[in-house]
């Protein structure tokens, strides 16, 4: 649906996305996850066609747009502000567009109740944008955008002005409706969570390079660089004492994942013995911040008996997923 070959993008010296090259399918939900400033606006906006590219190629349904302007390009974005018109009412805010276009008056009043009703703000039609949610606003948006038969939507950070309760709800709804309609998603965001439940795909970004493109299983459980590990999700870098201790090659770069770390059941085995310097109990998890022979190491247990009475200065025997261990090979 959407295909970059070799795409670089400048802002006058300054490269921001160094030549890329990637497919997304129809009815792909894709997202990009990356650090602030590495170049995921600026990747939807030449998507979208605000950016012009400085090499390479894009097409979108086949067609190659990379010389095309933005409003000849059927893609529409909803950006974090919604970018409604505040004077117009919800119906002549997602009429806006079609009245452009100069549709005729009973196409446009059929498709925008279509529309109104598909997004569930059909009760709302005669508002003003200040007096909706942002849930509700966010529902506009994406209505204005699809009322246009857009089959390609760019989300950048559309749901980072929720609360944690609305915006898990307007989650569910988007991947709804994207389920339902079957458009293709392109979303950036900066929470982890929100970008592993949602996507199909998603590339790892890191100064405008590609670090990784895969599913959100395949970056969490097999990251192909320590960028990837240490970015998706938290990871610790094993020390070289520990390294040593495991008999990991010490050229390499090893890290474990908290949740791979937990309290050894009594008569355990090779377990190692650490000292508790703090404990951060969050309603289902407690984490744990701990010192293995002067090397700091964090683990993430179930809230329960086994941590429920640890405090600091205390010291606890440990086990260790060993084969949940990332190794990457030092750089040659
Ligand atoms: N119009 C512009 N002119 C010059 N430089 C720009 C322009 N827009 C962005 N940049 C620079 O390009 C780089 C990438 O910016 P971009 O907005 O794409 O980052 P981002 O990944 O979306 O970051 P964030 O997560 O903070 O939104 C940054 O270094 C930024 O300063
Ligand atoms: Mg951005």
């Amino acid at each position: 649906m959407i295909s970059l070959d070799n795409v670089s993008i400048k802002y006058g010296d300054l490269t921001v996305v160094r030549p890329l090259s990637l497919e997304i399918g129809q009815g792909e939900f894709f997202t990009l996850l990356g650090p602030s400033g590495c170049g995921k606006t600026t990747m939807l906006r030449a998507i979208a066609g605000f950016v012009p590219v400085a090499g390479g190629r894009i097409e979108i349904a086949g067609k190659d747009v990379t010389h095309v302007p933005a409003e000849k390009r059927d893609v529409g974005i909803v950006f974090q502000n919604y970018a409604l018109f505040p004077h117009m009412s919800v119906r002549e805010n997602v009429a806006f567009g079609l009245k452009v276009a100069r549709r005729s008056r009973a196409e446009i009043g059929r498709e925008v109740d279509r529309i109104l009703d598909v997004v569930g703000i059909a009760a709302q039609h005669d508002k003003k944008p200040a007096a909706l949610s942002g849930g509700q606003q966010q529902r506009v948006a994406i209505a204005r955008s699809l009322v246009m038969g857009t089959e390609v939507l760019l989300f950048d950070e559309p749901l980072s002005n929720l609360d944690a309760q609305i915006r898990d709800d307007m989650r569910r709804e988007i991947k709804a409706l994207q389920r339902e309609l079957g458009f293709t998603a392109v979303f950036v965001t900066h929470d982890q969570e929100e970008a592993l439940s949602m996507s199909d795909r998603l590339l790892v970004f890191n100064a405008g390079q590609v670090e990784q493109i895969g599913t959100a299983r395949e970056l969490y459980e097999t990251p192909d660089t320590p960028f990837v590990c240490r970015f998706v999700g938290s990871a610790n870098r094993i020390g070289p004492r520990l390294a040593q201790r495991l008999g990991l090659d010490p050229g390499a770069e090893a890290y474990l994942r908290p949740e791979h770390l937990r309290i050894a059941p009594a008569g355990a085995a090779d377990a190692l013995s650490a000292t508790v310097r703090d404990v951060d109990y969050v309603g289902p998890i407690t984490r744990l911040y701990l010192d293995l022979d002067g090397e700091p190491l964090q683990a993430q247990c179930f809230s329960g008996p086994a941590v429920s009475d640890l405090a600091p200065g205390q010291t606890v025997r440990l086990s260790l997923d060993r084969d949940r261990i990332n190794l990457f090979a030092a750089a040659a």
